[in-house]
């Protein structure tokens, strides 16, 4: 639009901090657990509150809210233009026990830029969408950016969700029956988006990881490069059980400890890698029936393995299967199954984005570094369907995913308005 530098001068004044950290602190209201820790998982009541602070959120920034069949939100600034939109957004839903500003900033951020450029009195040319994903965690379906990965596409994406049942066996539909959404007659493939409906897309989230904190040189931005591409595993482990006292040892099949073998063995084969970009977690390890003086009968675990290197990825998540395989035989437990739930490949941002996004930090005089993103965001899928990059803000110590997780303000404002300064976005493609 004319007239455009001597707005976006403005835009560093425009953002109001203020309304913005109520915003925050508002939304971690809706949870599960007591503050200072968010648990808010997908469609649960807190969720559906949480959505409807957003919907209310967007609204009042005057944008015109309509949401899919798998409940992701859409807040639109109609531009002057029909031309494809500009997309910016993430998720509101929490792990168990985590912090306020994972996914929210890139949320609620996105709507106070809104805000900002109507003050500075900006008119898109291109119209701009504020998106909240619907289940960027993967908490209770066992896989993570379902609204993004249904967006994109993604190959048996609809029939693995209509197979999909969490731990209560409350299957995908009707859960998000009980939200609201996949109402009789509207279909999941209804979610998905052309390649010509964004131009392209940019996600605000907090950096999950120190390096922004820890260079030290007043670096307030990160502009991703790379998303590290994730797996995650679930296994299943069975034995005979029996009593603790009775059941002398070499007459044990014990789950449990294969189980325990299992979790090492991940490590060892990730460390095995030679790359320290290689990671594995055993985040989720059970066993039953889970008393002391019983020998346990079944083990169930989830591990999650991530590098930015595809193959040697997937290297890792083969020697996992064989030592689940070798584990079962010497120990005569049952390997009861071994799913790979997800196997994603990484995504590379787009040049224009990763641009754009450098040259708004640099003219807003904050000094940015480019990077990788470890963690996996909606961006991993939303790159497939147009050119998508991220900006990363420093969190305290790198914390996430955990309850004292935190972003100062000044750190939040900067990253609003390295993503609200949009003149290099209306041009892409
Ligand atoms: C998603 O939040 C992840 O685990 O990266
Ligand atoms: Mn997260
Ligand atoms: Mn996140
Ligand atoms: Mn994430």
């Amino acid at each position: 639009s004319s007239g455009a530098s001597c707005e976006f001068a403005q835009l560093a004044g425009a953002v109001d901090a203020d309304g913005l950290r109520t915003q925050i602190d508002e939304l971690a209201t809706f949870s599960d657990t007591p503050a200072p820790s968010v648990t808010r998982i997908l469609y649960t009541e807190n969720d559906i509150s949480a959505r409807t602070y957003i919907k209310d959120s967007m609204k009042s920034a005057g944008l015109t809210v309509r949401e899919d069949a798998i409940g992701n939100i859409f807040g639109r600034w109609q531009g002057t233009e029909e031309t494809s939109v500009v997309g910016t957004g993430s998720h509101v839903d929490a792990i168990p026990y985590a912090g306020k500003y994972d996914g929210v900033v890139g949320v609620l951020g996105a709507i106070e830029a809104i805000r900002a450029l109507r003050k500075v009195g900006f008119t898109p040319r291109r119209s701009l969408e504020v998106i909240m994903f619907t289940s960027e965690e993967p908490t209770r379906f066992g896989f993570g950016c379902l609204g993004s990965r249904a967006m994109a596409g993604s190959r048996n994406i609809y029939e693995i969700l209509e197979g999909a049942m969490d731990k209560d066996n409350i299957s995908f539909t009707e859960a998000a029956r009980t939200a609201g959404y996949l109402k009789e007659g509207e279909d999941l493939k209804s979610v998905a988006v052309t390649n010509e409906t964004y131009s392209g897309f940019v996600e605000l989230h907090i950096e999950q990881g120190p390096t922004l904190e820890n260079e030290g040189k007043g670096i307030a931005i990160g502009i991703i490069t790379a998303i590290a591409a994730p797996a995650s595993l679930k296994v299943d482990f069975k034995g005979d059980g029996g009593h603790a006292g009775a059941v002398l040892m070499p007459f044990r099949n014990d789950a449990g400890l294969a189980a325990a073998e299992l979790a090492v063995a991940v490590e060892q084969h990730v460390l095995a890698s030679g790359s320290i970009e290689t990671v594995g977690t055993t985040g989720v390890m059970q066993i039953h029936p889970g008393a002391v003086n019983s020998i346990p009968r079944e083990a169930h675990l989830e591990i999650d393995v991530r590098d930015i290197d595809e193959d040697r990825r997937d290297m890792v998540v083969e020697k996992i299967h064989q030592s689940a395989k070798d584990i079962s035989n010497r120990r005569n437990v049952e390997l009861q199954s071994f799913d790979v739930v997800n196997q994603d490949p990484p995504a590379q941002s787009g040049a224009t984005i990763v641009e754009a996004a450098t040259s708004a930090s640099a003219e807003l005089g904050f000094k940015s570094k480019h990077m990788i993103s470890r963690a996996y965001h909606d961006s991993l899928f939303m790159s497939r369907i147009t050119p998508t990059g991220m900006i990363f803000i420093p969190c305290h110590k790198g914390y996430s995913h955990r309850p004292d997780e935190y972003s100062s303000m000044e750190d939040i404002v900067r990253g609003v308005q390295s993503g609200g300064d949009v003149r290099a976005l209306e041009d892409v493609r």
